[in-house]
């Protein structure tokens, strides 16, 4: 168990009762009659044996009756990390999934984000995505907005008033042939992008930063693709986008960036490519390219709903992790038909289990594995593992309080079961419900309060 004998002035919650978490040795790490500190700054404190409480009261100066205990079918995991997820498609999510991405895009996705110009639309859907995503344990999102900037800004407000962390995007592309009122000129794209950078940054929200987000290549002319790479540099920025999703997609940027011998290296050449970037799908990527992704310290977002319900394809994440290339888990909404993260660990360990149906020899991933990849995998995909991620002592506490055994809820018992079955019964099978408190940066945040209930 993790030690600190560092006090602190004041302990704001003190939990007892089963920590569940994943760490680099281990992908799930069952912590039982655990005894965890939050401090008034959100940041874990301690993280002691139960039985240490008198000991550790002493030292960081609480009453032990201000203890909050778990139950017995209840513990305590990471807030799930989103990696990909688009906010305005919300309004849309569960329909329309009857084409190829590229169609898909010009039939339906187009033409329904150029509707959050209408700043009162946006403001609809973004409470709507937000509360949804917390609600369902989404602690950390990194989402795409729009090409609108005044939304896109209007995005981080509301994630700062529900109290999820965030990354925000507001999208860039300056070419589409279908829907040609739905992009902006290669000027104005990163001019307004510096815009919503220095806007959002300047509202000083400690847990929303914006990421600079070329929608993919296909959107973007080079010269935009260059001028993005270099506001990022300047100001040591995220950086996200989609890469080799689609094969129609793949072979399209082939052809449109003849100098650059594969995808990977069309976003590699400007500057697109860092330890601060994550792409999202990669399902067709060679080794090759995977090797640069490692180079960069570049990650990818595995978004299993959407790869299936588009017929993208099927990513082998085990090659992935083979490579040692960072990857965490997307929804991908509205690509994606489930807000959760809890479908997409479900769908994460489906595609891996097609993949053993096609071949056998397939190392099919366990649900330990995708646990960690839906925690602290997205941690460190999108370079935030400094901060959350797991119950480390010193890193925010970002945690949901789970009761596998609600009334009325997804899940009977039958007995009373062990924590790693507890764990993989709710990763199966629960929902919501069965997630009872969600503790962001120390706050909790759900349920939610007068103050962001609409
Ligand atoms: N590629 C470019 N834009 C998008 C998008 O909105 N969704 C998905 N899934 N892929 C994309
Ligand atoms: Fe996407």
């Amino acid at each position: 168990m993790a030690n600190s004998n560092r006090p602190s002035t004041t302990t704001a919650h003190i939990f007892r009762g089963t920590f569940i978490h994943a760490t680099q040795q281990t992908a799930v790490q069952i912590l039982e009659d655990a005894l965890l500190g939050v401090d008034t700054e959100g940041k874990i404190a301690f993280i002691r044996k139960g039985e240490e409480l008198d000991k550790v009261s002493q030292a960081f100066g609480f009453s032990p009756s201000k203890v909050t205990q778990l139950t017995q079918h209840e513990f305590f995991m990471p807030g799930m990390v989103d990696t990909h997820i688009h906010a305005p498609q919300y309004s849309y999510i569960g329909t329309a999934l009857d084409m190829p991405l590229l169609e898909w895009l010009n039939t339906y996705t187009f033409p329904m984000e150029s509707r959050f110009k209408d700043m009162d639309f946006a403001r609809k859907v973004y409470n709507q995505v937000v509360r949804r995503t917390l609600r369902n344990g989404t602690t950390t999102a990194c989402y795409f907005a729009t090409i609108h900037t005044d939304a896109s800004l209007l995005l981080g407000d509301i994630a700062h008033k529900f109290g999820q962390r965030a990354l925000v995007g507001k999208v860039c592309m300056d070419i589409n042939n279908f829907v040609k009122h739905y992009k902006e000129s290669s000027q104005e794209s990163h001019e307004e992008t510096r815009r919503f950078i220095a806007e959002l940054l300047e509202k000083k929200y400690p847990l929303v930063k914006p990421v600079v987000t070329p929608r993919f290549a296909l959107s973007c002319t080079g010269a935009l693709l260059g001028e993005l790479g270099e506001i990022a540099k300047n100001n040591n920025l995220h950086i996200q986008s989609h890469i080799s999703e689609n094969v129609e997609e793949v072979k399209l940027v082939k052809d449109l960036f003849r100098d650059s011998k594969s995808y990977t290296e069309v976003y590699h050449k400007f500057n697109l490519l860092t330890d601060k970037t994550v792409m999202a799908h990669g399902c067709h990527l060679s080794d090759e390219e995977l090797v640069l992704f490692r180079e960069t310290g570049a990650s990818l977002s595995h978004c299993p709903n959407s790869n299936i319900s588009l017929c993208s394809g099927l990513l082998n994440v085990r090659n992935v992790l083979n490579l040692k290339v960072k990857l965490g888990l997307g929804t991908d909404v509205a690509g994606g038909y489930s807000a959760s993260m809890l479908d997409a660990v479900r769908k994460a360990v489906e595609t891996s289990k097609l993949l053993t149906i096609q071949d056998p020899k397939h190392d099919t991933l366990t649900f330990e594995e995708v646990f960690r990849l839906a925690t602290l995998g997205g941690s460190q995909a999108l370079s935030l593992d400094n901060q959350t991620g797991n119950f480390e002592v010193g890193k925010d506490f970002d945690a949901l309080r789970v009761n596998v055994s609600i009334p009325d809820g997804p899940i009977d018992l039958v007995q009373p079961e062990e924590p790693k079955i507890l764990l993989e019964k709710f990763l199966n099978m629960g929902d919501d419900r069965n997630i009872v408190e969600v503790y962001v940066a120390g706050k909790k945040v759900v349920p939610f309060t007068e103050l962001t209930e609409e």
